[in-house]
């Protein structure tokens, strides 16, 4: 008999042969902009750190007294009798912060996702999602068993002929609930959605729209509320969800909007209730985190500028590299193996930047994704530029 572990190593075979296995690098230390791996140190270019809070010494701080406080566990459910102050604070914090009435915290962005959507939707429900919208979005409208409509990247006029096209067909006793879902930032191409066309058509078509601003909180707009904030529609979207482990230097994530949603989730959502809830100390940490968000723009001010910074260097060597906002900046290669390829030269030379190939990205369009910070130096940063230009060379 052959052993029935056989199988999988036949599709991790396949897997390689195709140059998509994944592994793994270690790091040994904090992150920060310049890591170590395999006792060599080398410029971190695709951590989602955007302001560097994660070795920030205050919410290292903040983290050790709230253990001291609390302990490390909540030991349960929210709803059974994990529910701890920390946890209430931090819903508090984002509500200030977001300017909606109310949030309600999830353990990670893919809980969140999957979470929101799953809970919202159901069978009769048709989702409209852009086709570059993160997996957990995806899984989420799997998971809910609605009617999917995928529309094209940022393309407002096919979002538009979707929803005439439902409220044609629409039931008049039982309208098709429907959502209309997007990542604000778009986590491997760095581009914006165009919020404010999809606000007016969801308001225009009496939808429900969700907005993902994993990559923009903390980032964009005034105080750093997201690229709501940044397009002034912070108070037309029905869901705001976010997460606190990318520029927030945290972990978990949230849900932003009104009392009737999180009370909502709460009764409804799955990943809500079915697991324990996040330690209180990383609570008390996020909260930390929402207060120097807010109190230090010069952080955002010095991510802005490098963000500049970089993404001309890049462009002045002939990458095709967009001016948008946003620390993730695409690299485009296309094929997967050549991708895998720079990165490891590059990694030997210094930079760590990882390679994004299928299924994260669609067929042909792997590319390095690099991301930047505000704790890079400029020195850092032409130390990158100088070594892509010389990896150009191979290309
Ligand atoms: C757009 C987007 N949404 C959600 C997530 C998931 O968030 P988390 O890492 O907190 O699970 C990610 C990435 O991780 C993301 O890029």
């Amino acid at each position: 008999m052959k052993d029935p572990l056989h199988i999988l190593s036949q599709e991790l075979e396949e897997t390689k042969s195709n140059k998509l296995f994944r592994f793994m690098r270690t790091i040994e230390g904090m992150q920060k902009p310049v890591v170590r791996i395999n006792g060599r140190d080398v410029i971190l270019m695709c951590s989602n750190n955007y302001l560097g809070l994660a070795d920030n010494r205050e919410l290292m701080k903040t983290a050790i007294a709230a253990i001291r406080h609390y302990g490390v566990s909540a030991g349960a459910s929210r709803l059974v009798s994990g529910n701890m102050t920390p946890h209430e604070q931090l819903e508090q914090d984002i509500a200030r912060f977001k300017k909606t009435g109310s949030a309600l915290v999830f353990n990670s962005g893919y809980h969140a996702n999957t979470g929101i959507i799953s809970a919202l939707a159901g069978k009769d429900s048709v989702v409209l999602s852009d086709e570059l919208n993160h997996a957990s979005i995806i899984d989420g409208i799997r998971l809910s068993r609605a009617s999917l409509r995928i529309y094209k990247h940022r393309d407002t006029t096919m979002v538009e002929d979707i929803l005439r096209s439902i409220a044609r067909k629409g039931n008049r006793n039982k309208p098709a609930k429907t959502l209309i879902v997007t990542d604000s930032v778009f986590s491997m191409d760095g581009d914006i959605a165009p919020l404010k066309e999809l606000v007016t058509l969801a308001e225009k078509y009496h939808a429900l729209i969700m907005v993902d601003e994993a990559h923009a909180t903390g980032v964009l707009g005034k105080n750093g509320r997201g690229a709501a904030e940044m397009l002034g529609v912070n108070g037309r979207i029905h869901i705001q969800m976010g997460t606190l482990g990318k520029a927030l230097g945290s972990f978990g994530a949230y849900a932003a909007g009104s009392k009737v949603l999180t009370e909502y989730l709460i009764n409804k959502s799955r990943a809500f209730i079915f697991t324990t809830a996040l330690p209180p100390a990383v609570c008390a940490v996020s909260s930390k985190a929402i207060d120097i968000v807010q109190n230090h723009p010069g952080l955002r001010k010095r991510l802005e500028d490098n963000i500049i910074f970089l993404r001309t260097g890049l462009r002045n060597l002939g990458f095709p590299v967009s001016n948008d906002p946003t620390p993730i900046i695409p690299v485009l290669i296309g094929d997967a193996g050549k991708t895998m390829k720079l990165s490891s030269l590059l990694f030997e030379r210094g930079i760590f930047v990882s390679g994004i190939r299928p299924p994260s990205v669609p067929r042909g369009t792997s590319r390095l994704r690099m991301t930047v910070t505000a704790a890079h130096t400029r020195e850092m940063l032409e130390q990158v530029i100088d070594e892509m230009k010389r990896a150009s060379t191979v290309l």
